[in-house]
């Protein structure tokens, strides 16, 4: 008679190095892209009561933030830019020397090529009103005159030095306007994140606070609404004619289902958004003790890579890369147990460090 039971999944589980092997998803610090605030006129980084360990840098502050994350080889930056002076246009966020662009321009000093800084494109951290664009006489955002400021943007925030633009708004068209506006001014080397599927969503409450947003009312009309599913393979689908170079779906945790049919049908690299609320979530719990915040957090991500996203957008994302270069840090010189005399191998410190991850100085 035939064993019982003939398959035994559990055999790959028994060692954690067994299930290191088969490990179909695997975290790096090059998955992983930090959303930072730069607030103008700091003198010291502001904390966000909200999101606990994330603040409001200083200019001086957002630096050395910066470096970190170059040394951490991490997969990038994502800048946020909070002006001391908003208007009904956002025309702080046009301008050279507004908060956000200058801030590219001095990241990027700092940090070369090491580290791809990315910008939010999007009006809403300049307008007084707080929404992603400008508004009609009726109150409404105007998507055609919001693309023309974003095209201006964009050039802006390309000149300054930013290595991707990525447009978070929902404008129907701006991808293609983007392109556009960067191509003719010369900039057809920079590449376009689009936030591609992005839901008007409760999970952006503490954002709210971090850029310290004027917003009253809701973006309902222009960001994605939580019911639907097939509208995010439509959007992306634009997005990607519109000749974006990658597509991004926001929030990540409670739209995994998105992700993963985004992941299907993108042919470009696909991002994913852990946001603020549920960053706000995963401290809350682990605060009270009731979660353990280390697994929860590389369960989350570990989750948001298995449904398909090649990057994701994160508050852990330095604390995240240490825990990877913690776990892969090199073990004590290996005691074999045979008697025989080992030839002398190189200590560990002395060969050259495969593990993909540059050092950190
Ligand atoms: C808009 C923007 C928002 C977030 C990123 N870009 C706020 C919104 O759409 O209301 C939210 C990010 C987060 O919650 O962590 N520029």
């Amino acid at each position: 008679m035939a064993h019982f039971p003939a398959q035994r999944p559990r055999r790959l589980r028994r060692t954690p190095a067994l299930r290191r092997l088969v490990a179909e998803t695997r975290l790096h610090p090059a998955d992983l892209i930090l959303p930072v605030f730069v607030r103008e006129g700091l003198t010291e980084p502001a904390p966000i009561s909200s999101m606990p360990s994330v603040v409001q840098h200083t200019e001086q502050t957002l630096l050395q933030a910066a470096e970190e994350a170059a040394a951490l080889g991490l997969g990038g930056l994502m800048l946020f830019g909070i002006p001391a002076q908003r208007d009904a246009t956002g025309s702080a966020g046009l301008d050279p020397e507004g908060i956000l662009n200058r801030s590219i321009r001095a990241v990027k000093d700092t940090v070369g090529q090491s580290l791809p800084v990315m910008s939010d494109l999007c009006l809403d951290e300049f307008t007084d009103h707080g929404h992603c664009g400008v508004l009609d006489d009726a109150g409404e955002v105007d998507n055609d005159r919001t693309l023309e400021l974003y095209a201006q943007m964009a050039v802006v925030q390309a000149a300054s030095g930013a290595d991707v633009v990525a447009p978070s708004g929902m404008m129907d068209g701006q991808v293609a306007v983007i392109r556009q506006a960067l191509d003719e001014a010369g900039h057809h080397q920079v590449p376009i994140l689009a936030y591609a599927a992005k839901y008007a969503s409760a999970f952006y409450g503490p954002f709210r606070e971090a850029v310290d947003s004027q917003l009253t009312g809701d973006r309902r009309q222009y960001q994605m609404d939580a019911p639907n599913r097939a509208e995010a393979v439509k959007e992306v689908e634009l997005d990607l004619a519109e000749g974006a170079d990658m597509v991004m779906v926001k929030p990540a945790t409670a739209y995994l289902d998105i992700l993963s049919d985004v992941a299907e049908i993108a042919d470009v690299p696909v991002a994913a958004y852990q946001v603020s609320g549920e960053y706000a979530m995963i401290e809350a719990a682990a605060a009270q003790g009731w979660v353990d915040r280390r697994a929860v957090v590389l369960e989350t991500l570990t989750a948001i890579r298995r449904a398909g996203a090649t990057s994701v957008l994160t508050y852990y994302a330095a604390e995240a890369a240490r825990w990877l270069r913690e776990d892969l840090a090199p073990e004590p010189p290996v005691q074999h147990r045979s008697s025989v005399e080992q030839p002398e191998y190189p200590r560990t410190a002395d060969r050259a460090d495969d593990s993909g991850f540059p050092p950190v100085s």
